[in-house]
């Protein structure tokens, strides 16, 4: 039996994360570490909650007390830290929040998994997932590959760029076996409608307005989250010790193309005429620092280990749709009590 410390599994793609391991490897024991902020939700996980190799503990990565304790009373043969401040807007009105998490959390991490493998690095792997945002902005040619400087320019690609560093240098200098990936946007279920694209589904569901920053014309790379999921998947059990990994969906689309098919699929949806919901679209002041392009050449995944996105984009959109539409309890849960006034401050206020 492996046991895998799996952090902020409780969040969007953590919980893809550790149902997938959950239900693939009977064999692990998946320990589940989230301090279950605004983001984390153990709704994402009640479908496997009561299987015997799943335990969820309730704990934050900031405090280092407590991570050297749970690493000295559990025998960890891994770690595949996802845990994180992830919202782009909320690093721009708080940005120390995200240097707390992001990397005073990631070191505390790297320092409890050295102390505890001290004696056998190769046996255990370190897996920092991390993003695309730490190479910064693309013109309109070009992809990032992994060798593409660091270039980060917002609050939290600054922070995530910091603790990919850390965890390279616990690398080179201890020889911690760790493991890094750089993944584009995600989208799919569970994911906490404060980014673009759920935010965008449970307006238009609720005919309000669809704020776009600017004039929409920022590209990004959508990857279906269960597909960045078999990429972590495949990269913690395959790649070398001290690789870097780039993952993304060869998708790339401008915020306002986007918005205008989820726009045609939820007029489908909701027996609307088309070209009802685009009416809600309404461009607002952009984003401070925002990076207008982001491109993945996710060649070397491929080439490696195998990888292929295993959905259409359209077809992903839709059946995210789906999901949304059909779990209005967990929808109506995460967008009351905070999350009026996150976004009040956000879109009203601004
Ligand atoms: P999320 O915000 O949905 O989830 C983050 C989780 O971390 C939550 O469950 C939260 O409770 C937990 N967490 C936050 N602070 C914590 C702390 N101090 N201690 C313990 N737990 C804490 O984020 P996500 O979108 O699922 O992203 C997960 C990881 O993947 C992040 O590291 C992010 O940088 C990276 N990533 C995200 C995307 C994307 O498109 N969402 C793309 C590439 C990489
Ligand atoms: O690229 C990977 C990153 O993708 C992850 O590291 C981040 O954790 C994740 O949040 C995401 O960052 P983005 O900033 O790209 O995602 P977001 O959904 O916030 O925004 C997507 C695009 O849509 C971006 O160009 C900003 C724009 N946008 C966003 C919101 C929330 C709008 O136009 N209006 C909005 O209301």
């Amino acid at each position: 039996m492996k046991k895998i410390l799996i952090t902020g599994g409780a969040g969007f793609i953590g919980s893809h994360v550790v149902r997938l391991f959950v239900n693939k490897y009977s064999n692990y024991e998946i320990v589940n570490l989230d301090k279950l902020t605004y983001a984390g939700n153990l709704a994402n996980l009640r479908d496997i909650e009561n299987k015997p190799n799943y335990r969820f503990v309730k704990g934050d990565i900031v405090d280092a007390a407590f991570i050297n304790q749970l690493f000295a009373e559990n025998q960890f043969d891994g770690v595949i830290h996802l845990a994180a401040e992830s919202h782009v807007d909320r690093s721009i009105s708080n940005p120390l929040e995200f240097v707390m998490t992001n990397v005073i959390g990631t070191v505390n991490l790297l320092n409890a998994a050295r102390n505890q493998w001290k004696d056998n690095f190769s046996a255990h792997r370190f897996y920092h997932v991390s993003t695309d945002e730490v190479y910064g902005t693309l013109g309109e040619t070009g992809m990032f590959t992994e060798t593409t400087a660091y270039d980060p320019h917002s609050p939290y690609s600054a922070s995530k760029a910091s603790s990919d560093h850390f965890v390279r240098a616990y690398h080179d200098t201890y020889g911690l076996n760790v493991v890094i990936s750089n993944c584009s946007n995600n989208y799919g279920s569970f994911h906490f409608p404060e980014k673009l694209i759920p935010l965008s589904i449970n307006n238009i569901k609720n005919n309000k307005s669809i704020p776009i920053y600017g004039k929409g014309e920022n590209v990004r790379d959508w990857l279906w989250v269960e597909d960045h999921a078999r990429a972590i998947d495949l990269i913690y059990h395959k790649a070398a010790a001290g690789s870097t990994y780039n993952i993304g969906g060869h998708n790339e689309w401008t915020n306002i193309d986007l918005i205008r098919l989820l726009c045609k699929i939820m007029d489908k949806k909701l027996n609307r005429a088309d070209g009802e919901s685009a009416k809600l679209i309404t461009f607002v002041k952009d984003r401070a620092g925002h990076d207008l392009r982001y491109a993945i050449d996710s060649s070397k995944l491929q080439k490696d280990l195998g990888w292929t996105p295993s959905l259409q984009f359209e077809e992903g959109l839709e059946k995210t749709v789906d999901w949304y539409l059909s779990n209005e309890e967990w929808l109506n849960n995460v967008t009351s009590g905070d999350y009026k006034n996150y976004y009040q401050a956000q879109y009203v206020k601004r």
